[in-house]
């Protein structure tokens, strides 16, 4: 079983961009869980299913054919043949994928499908992030770390990375987002063991290898 660094934290905290850098650095693999929520948004919208109504969402599972890669230079998401690893940025996803989120059964199967890559032994490691790893999806890894900054540090980053977004759209955006997920997952306080990383002082760098630190401490 490779060593498995679970990383969770709110929207925009740079947990994708600072574990997928930490990976590379220290040639693990890489898993954006969030990335699987986003495509199942994205494949029940391109297959007409209502995101509101549950029992729907839960019948397109089985046709859920998603592929995610763990390897942080080649990283890419594809469901079925179509590369959807841009198409699932966009804010109408970001809008819509808490609802998918949310369904029991959907955590249920896509915990299994984590569960089955955070095993596969091709790298040395794997850097896992998202917002229930360091409580549900790997409770027992050796190094679990909450990644968090201030509201208004994570909104300014979220901003620049969507230029042609208005920053009040997408503050608002990302407040809502936080509220409908934490009613499912409480990932903005450390559960017992877990290392606070706290990245509102820090910049991109400074923050990878805060978290490397973590890292190297618990080995
Ligand atoms: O991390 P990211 O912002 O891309 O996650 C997209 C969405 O996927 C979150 O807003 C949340 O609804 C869901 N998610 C989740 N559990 C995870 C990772 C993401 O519910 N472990």
């Amino acid at each position: 079983m490779p060593l498995v660094v679970a990383v969770d934290g709110p929207a925009g905290s740079g947990k994708s961009s600072v574990s997928k850098e930490v990976a590379r650095q220290l040639g693990y693999g890489f898993l954006d869980t969030g990335a699987a929520y986003r495509a199942l948004a994205w494949h029940a919208e391109a297959s007409g299913i209502d995101t509101d109504d549950a029992a729907s969402v839960v019948s397109s599972l089985p046709s859920f054919a998603y592929r995610i890669g763990t390897d942080p230079a080649g990283y890419a998401v594809h469901v079925g043949e179509v590369d959807v690893t841009t198409a699932i940025r966009e804010p109408h996803i970001s809008a819509i994928v808490s609802r998918v989120a949310k369904v029991p059964e959907v955590r249920t199967h896509l915990i299994e499908l984590f569960r089955g890559i955070m095993a596969d032994e091709r790298h040395p490691g794997i850097v896992v992030e998202g917002r229930d790893i360091t409580t549900v999806v790997a409770p027992d890894a050796p190094v679990r770390i909450l990644l968090t900054a201030s509201e208004e540090v994570r909104i300014a980053r979220r901003s620049a990375e969507l230029v042609d977004v208005p920053a009040e759209y997408t503050g608002e955006q990302l407040r809502r987002r936080d509220e409908a997920d934490a009613k499912v997952v409480d990932f903005m306080t450390a559960a017992d063991g877990v290392t606070t990383v706290d990245s509102t002082e820090l910049d991109f760098d400074q923050t990878v290898e805060a978290v490397i630190g973590v890292i190297r401490a618990a080995q």
